[in-house]
């Protein structure tokens, strides 16, 4: 899960987070990153300043407790040492009774002490009683036994004492000199040290130091919780410095994908238009600031690019279909004015020659018959007259009169074959060209091809021989334009002798073949008829394939093919007459060319 699913899942599991991230995104870059900051910086001082002064509460606590705990031991000590050595000055005073100087001496160094014992026991229960709430919160052993000791204790060591000083006294008051009556009062101070009441001392004694061991005890481990509080401190102080600056990182982290992640999702979108030229692509708008509003702005930009590509496009589009439009048109332009062209020269030729012709072939007969009637006429001459004079027998050799009688009437009847001739081929001109026939006609499909035929005769029959077959089915007449129906036939018939030539002189000689032309009619189901023109020429390969119907696509010689041929026939075919025209054809052995019309258009 990267960092922007993570704060979006917490952002949908708790509502706080997720108005403070919109609070964030609301807010202007300058501000993010000072807001962004400013926390961390806060966030950082405060949890440190909080784990220094916790820790140092607990040591300052610790070092408390210790202190109390030494103050505590340094006053039962120093009452013991009071109490050791009034008991200590209160002995050795049975032995000076005999030396009233030392025993003086003496006397008042315990009277000092018996004030000192009043002193640190005052000392100690007033320390006690300021300290105890403070004892009351800490654990210690002793707690309780020292104003247990104090009260115990205390009317006792007064009478204790008040009882010592009393019995000094008395003992003063007498004469020391007398060595019997030191003697009494020595036995006097020895019963009192052995009285129950001394003994009573001897159990405070014993208890004071209990009460000191406690304390001692006490003071150590102070002073061990003193220590692990320093080790504590400075744990706190290393923890809440590593915390605090885990969290101000992870907000840091946060803080900068929220100043980040709109930016990158506007890089990344932006990316990839470039990369993909997608324009219908969308940055999104993520933050209210500085790249919120670039955001919006970019993508009223596409907005732009986008209507401007659109419209770009649709222009073009218009662009390709005028263009293809316009070559299409020039093709037809170009080619039926080539055609009409053709038409009209063929027409006029035909017209031309059809008038002298039909002249010649209409006297013709008449010219035969006349030329009988004079050969029979010269026949009677020499029968009636067998012996002309010698100019006309001259003349009738010169002549060579009998070969005239005989090749006359035979020149004439080939001049007659002639002018027949003649008058098909006229006949098949006018066919082909039909220029009175614009409109729908029904006509014999086979003399279109034959009238083809006989106009490219010459192509055919120029130097390579080509044979042409033909196999005719009964055919209906057929509903068409018969000039345009011409045209196809004749710029196929065109295509097969290219192909044909186009293998060279050379592969027809050394080859057993012979290049020909196959033309076959068929009928076909729905009344519709197939015509199919096959050669034996070059073929073609798939690239030519491909294009043969484009308009201006040739492979011959510059100034041979023009590339409108095909073009315009598919034309015809397919437009003008509701039919199909395609081709079968293998590189190197030969196409064929098929062109299916209804009857009835
Ligand atoms: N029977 C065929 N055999 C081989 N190639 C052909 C044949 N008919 C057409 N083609 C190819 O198709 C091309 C286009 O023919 P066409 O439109 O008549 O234009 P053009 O004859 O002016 O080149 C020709 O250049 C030729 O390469
Ligand atoms: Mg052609």
């Amino acid at each position: 899960m990267n960092s922007q699913k993570l704060l979006n899942f917490l952002a949908n599991r708790f509502q706080f987070i997720q108005r403070l991230q919109k609070w964030a995104y609301r807010l202007k870059m300058a501000h993010k990153i000072s807001w962004g900051y400013g926390i961390i910086l806060g966030l950082f001082i405060l949890g440190t300043t909080i784990g220094i002064e916790v820790g140092d509460y607990f040591l300052w606590e610790s070092w408390q407790q210790a202190q109390h705990s030494r103050q505590e031991t340094e006053l039962l000590y120093r009452l013991e040492t009071d109490i050791l050595r009034a008991r200590d000055s209160q002995q050795q005073l049975a032995f000076l009774v005999e030396n009233p100087q030392a025993w003086q001496n003496k006397y008042l160094h315990l009277q000092k002490q018996i004030v000192n014992i009043k002193d640190t026991w005052q000392a100690i229960k007033s320390f006690t009683d300021s300290q105890y709430h403070i004892q009351n919160e800490i654990n210690n052993l002793h707690l309780g036994k020292i104003p247990e000791f104090l009260a115990n204790y205390h009317s006792f060591t007064i009478d204790y004492f008040q009882n010592l000083e009393f019995l000094v006294k008395k003992i003063h008051s007498n004469s020391l000199e007398l060595p019997a009556i030191a003697a009494d009062q020595q036995k006097l101070l020895v019963n009192f040290q052995n009285s129950s009441e001394s003994q009573k001392f001897e159990k405070l004694l014993d208890d004071l130091i209990h009460i000191i061991a406690l304390s001692a005890k006490d003071y150590a481990r102070a002073i061990a919780a003193y220590d692990q509080a320093d080790i504590l401190r400075l744990s706190m102080n290393i923890f809440s410095v590593i915390l605090s600056t885990v969290i101000a990182g992870i907000l840091a982290y946060f803080t900068s994908q929220i100043i980040a992640h709109p930016l990158k999702a506007v890089t990344q979108v932006a990316q990839q238009i470039t990369q993909n030229s997608d324009f219908d692509l969308q940055a999104p708008v993520i933050s209210a600031d500085e790249v919120g509003i670039m955001a919006i702005t970019f993508n009223q930009l596409l907005q732009h690019v986008r209507l401007i590509t659109q419209e770009l496009h649709e222009k073009n589009q218009r662009l390709e279909i005028a263009m293809a439009d316009l070559k299409h048109t020039q093709a037809q332009i170009i080619q039926q004015e080539k055609m009409s062209s053709l038409g009209q020269i063929v027409a006029g030729v035909a017209h031309e020659i059809n008038n002298p012709v039909s002249f010649i072939y209409g006297n013709v007969a008449h010219a035969r018959e006349y030329a009988a009637n004079l050969i029979d006429l010269v026949q009677i001459y020499q029968q009636e007259y067998p012996h002309p004079n010698p100019v006309i027998t001259e003349a009738i050799a010169d002549i060579d009169l009998d070969f005239i009688k005989e090749d006359l009437i035979n020149l004439l009847s080939s001049i007659r074959l002639g002018a027949e001739r003649i008058r098909k081929i006229v006949h098949s001109l006018r066919n082909f060209s039909r220029l009175d026939e614009a409109e729908l006609k029904t006509v014999d499909i086979h003399q279109g091809i034959e009238s083809s035929l006989l106009i490219l005769q010459n192509r055919l029959q120029s130097h390579l021989q080509i044979q042409v077959f033909k196999e005719y089915q009964d055919l209906p007449l057929v509903e068409c334009y018969p000039s345009q129906i011409n045209q196809v036939f004749m710029n196929i018939l065109l295509n097969a002798i290219d192909a044909l030539e186009e293998m060279g002189n050379e592969y027809w000689q050394m080859t057993s073949t012979t290049p020909q032309i196959r033309i076959y009619t068929k009928l076909l189901e729905k009344n519709r008829i197939a015509i199919s023109f096959y050669d034996n020429g070059i073929g073609m390969n798939e690239k030519v394939q491909a294009k043969v119907f484009d308009p201006f696509f040739t492979n011959k010689i510059v100034g041979k093919g023009m590339g409108l041929g095909l073009s315009v026939s598919y034309q015809i075919v397919t437009e003008k007459h509701r039919g199909k025209l395609y081709f079968n054809s293998v590189f190197k052995q030969g196409t064929e060319f098929v062109m299916e019309i209804p009857i009835q258009q």
